[in-house]
């Protein structure tokens, strides 16, 4: 495998790219290609058999490729999928993410710690097993948010709508006395600005994007695969209209780019 080529990226839409900019920004040698399965998003709402078959699909793609590891840029894909996706493959790194359950227990001053994530996600073993493992010194208050990955998809990120959404997935997180709020979606770290504006002072966010970033590095690193020489491409796909994903990259990854159609 040659340390130049490219990394793939996933998610169930534009969320991963909040994970892609830590990536780009922290390893800009390495070529990346960006899949946002938005023919079938939202997860969140999906089954885990579903979901399963999404994500073998996309990762048959980047194989195809030439990837020479995958990051699973999505919570809920994670909790359904990671598990399958690492026995089909297992010669290649795959990292995924999940809710940061562990440094949100420590950072909690008022013991209370809120989630805010999708419904696949919160009722998943995996997310059991987190809150068994890192947060039984904690209360951990837990809030889906459908309809929320919909607005961001859309590129709405301050409208009426996703304001009037977001209120309404805040207030009984803050009625507990939450201190800390973990963002346990992709794309919910495109609403911080407005997350700034609808929280009380002194609540903490904590996302993992730039953790999934240096766990990427390293792992790179330690198997001798990370890329040398000048900066590298980033390349977008997507199993929706290559249309809507262009017209959102300005907002969300900060500039124009050519979007491939996937057809799997
Ligand atoms: N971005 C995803 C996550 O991290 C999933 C959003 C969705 O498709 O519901 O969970």
């Amino acid at each position: 495998m040659a340390d130049s080529a490219p990394v793939g990226v996933f998610d169930s839409g534009v969320g991963g790219l909040s994970v892609l900019r830590e990536i780009r920004a922290l390893l800009p040698n390495e070529s990346l290609i960006y899949l946002a399965d938005c023919g079938h998003v939202p997860y969140g709402e999906k089954s885990p058999e579903y979901i399963r078959e999404r994500c073998r699909a996309i990762a048959e793609f980047l194989l195809s490729q030439g990837c020479k590891t995958l990051v699973l840029a999505c919570n809920t894909a994670t909790a359904a999928a990671a598990g399958d996706l690492r026995e089909r493959y297992p010669q290649l790194p795959i990292l995924a993410m999940e809710p940061a359950v562990k440094p949100a227990a420590a950072a909690t001053r008022s013991g209370v710690v809120g989630v805010l994530a999708t419904t696949g996600t919160l009722k998943s073993a995996r997310f059991a097993a987190l809150l068994d493992r890192f947060a039984s010194d904690v209360k951990v208050v837990t809030q889906p948010c459908p309809g929320l990955v919909e607005r961001i998809e859309a590129g709405d990120l301050s409208g009426p709508l996703v304001r009037d959404l977001l209120q309404g997935f805040l207030r009984p997180l803050l009625a507990e006395g939450c201190d800390t709020l973990i963002l346990g979606c992709t794309h919910y770290p495109f609403l911080k600005p407005l997350l700034g504006e609808l929280l009380p002072p002194g609540v903490t966010l904590i996302d993992t994007g730039a953790a999934v970033a240096r766990h990427l590095q390293r792992s790179l690193i330690s198997r001798g695969l990370d890329a040398a020489g000048p900066a590298r491409r980033t390349q977008f796909w997507t199993s929706g209209p290559s249309e809507s994903l262009e017209r959102v990259l300005p907002v969300l990854w900060g500039c124009r780019e050519p979007v491939h159609f996937f057809a799997g």
